[in-house]
């Protein structure tokens, strides 16, 4: 019923200005996303690190070694993202970087992420930066990492020290990025380090990120409260568009306890500390009930034919209206913190791009307060346990060079985030691939 209705709103609008281009608020935030371990090189004293120097842990084969070398190009890489009209931009710091033994604060580190950060403000470029993205310092992980019971104080006591430090050139807070996705995947499927397959782990580990938030979140509005700056403190959230697999009623219950673990316990567990909603949307899963039990008792369905990404990932823009419709209730702000595809099909891209994009569109005049859109990503990059083989970037890169080559993609983003709008040539094109005029300007 539910869904019908956002159908039905999203068709009116659609026909409604059926040749008028797609206007966005004003200020909206048109930017791109990265991750420290994923694009800088050279990250040795987290726990990825360590644990990518054992064979067969990285599917490929591959370590992530320098990676894109962002960490010395990251002045060019900015510079690519300001040509291609980019206003936004979304980094993590490197936790291990900042604190390489326990209390012991690098300040070297310190001023390159000065640096980092600055070199984004005098471009005129709003600045989101995430704290934790997935790795943990190797002394940390060494001491239990998130199931050590002190280990939500020691993430709030850095998250005051970054404040502190390099508060003054922060626009908006990203506590922890994916705690759920986190948690799953180093404790209950076991793919990631530290590989426990213990679901009772994962739920403890997802409660201490949580209290983790909560505590960080405190110490960095307090910092900014004396430096008498503004703090917008959020997480970015993966956020799953689930539907049930053949719509028995038994599968609706599992729609809904799937959809409360993965989209709502966490914002349940951290409820008033957040100034925004950060949402990651890359996955549309159809599920339905599990013979025999298992993790979290769902089956998850792909269903055959349908479109997706080199990695397997079903393609579903309709998807990310529903999910922003789900978080109304919630009366906040909201930015897409990540949304992507990997593919060495870069038309596909345009098109996801602007099929995404489109459906924000519609969820804005259907009362969704988005702020902002966090392209995944700016460059290719190390893509975790799978390594350098998916290809996310708009701008391409060359491992064997680390030569960067601007993608007809990052075209078609550019043109709507100049325009601030997508104009109707571009929608047209959303089943055929984006017209050849549009992408070189
Ligand atoms: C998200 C992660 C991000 C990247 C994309 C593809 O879950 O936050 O680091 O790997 O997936």
């Amino acid at each position: 019923m539910r869904k019908a209705k956002h159908k039905q709103e999203q068709h009116i609008h659609a026909e409604g200005h059926s040749h008028q281009p797609l206007i966005f608020p004003d200020n909206f935030l048109w930017g791109t996303s990265t991750s420290a371990h994923q694009v800088e090189g050279g990250n040795k004293k987290n726990d990825w690190w360590a644990w990518e120097q054992k064979v067969g842990h990285i599917k490929t084969g591959e370590t992530s070694g320098r990676a894109t070398d962002h960490y010395h190009r990251f002045s060019d890489d900015f510079k690519l993202a300001k040509t291609l009209n980019q206003n936004a931009h979304r980094l993590s710091i490197e936790w291990s970087r900042i604190e390489p033994n326990e209390g012991e604060w690098d300040w070297d580190e310190v001023e390159h992420y000065r640096e980092v950060l600055r070199c984004l403000k005098e471009d005129g470029i709003e600045v989101m930066v995430t704290l934790h993205h997935f790795t943990n310092p190797q002394w940390l992980a060494e001491k239990g990492g998130w199931l050590n019971r002190d280990t939500p104080q020691q993430f709030a006591r850095y998250a005051e020290f970054i404040a502190e430090h390099l508060g003054e050139y922060v626009d908006l807070w990203c506590t922890i990025n994916e705690p759920v996705i986190y948690g799953v995947m180093s404790y209950a499927t076991g793919e990631w380090p530290p590989q426990e397959k213990n679901n009772w782990k994962m739920l403890k580990v997802i409660r201490a990120m949580a209290k983790a938030h909560r505590l960080a979140y405190g110490e960095i509005k307090a910092e900014m409260h004396k430096q008498r700056r503004k703090a917008h403190v959020g997480i970015a959230k993966n956020m799953i568009d689930i539907s049930s697999y053949n719509h028995r009623v038994i599968d609706y219950i599992y729609v809904r306890l799937s959809e409360y673990f993965w989209n709502e316990l966490f914002y349940r567990w951290t409820k008033r500390s957040h100034d925004f909603l950060g949402v990651n949307y890359y996955f549309h899963q159809r599920v339905r009930r599990k013979r025999g039990g298992g993790f979290i008792f769902v089956d998850v369905r792909k269903e055959e034919g349908r479109e997706s990404s080199d990695l397997g990932w079903e393609v579903f823009a309709p998807g990310l209206f529903e999910i922003l419709m789900n978080l109304k209730k919630y009366k906040l702000p909201i930015y897409i913190t990540e949304n992507g595809i990997a593919t060495v099909n870069d038309d596909k891209r345009s098109r996801f791009i602007v099929a995404h994009t489109k459906e924000i569109y519609h969820a804005i005049q259907a009362g969704a307060k988005v702020k902002g859109y966090f392209h995944w990503s700016l460059l290719d990059n190390f893509e975790w346990d799978k390594g350098f083989e998916p290809r996310f970037g708009l701008v391409a890169i060359n491992y064997g060079t680390l030569k960067r080559t601007i993608r007809d993609s990052a075209y078609v983003y550019a043109r709507i985030a100049k325009e601030n709008a997508i104009s109707h040539d571009l929608l047209r094109f959303i089943g055929h691939g984006a017209p050849k005029e549009h992408q070189e300007q």
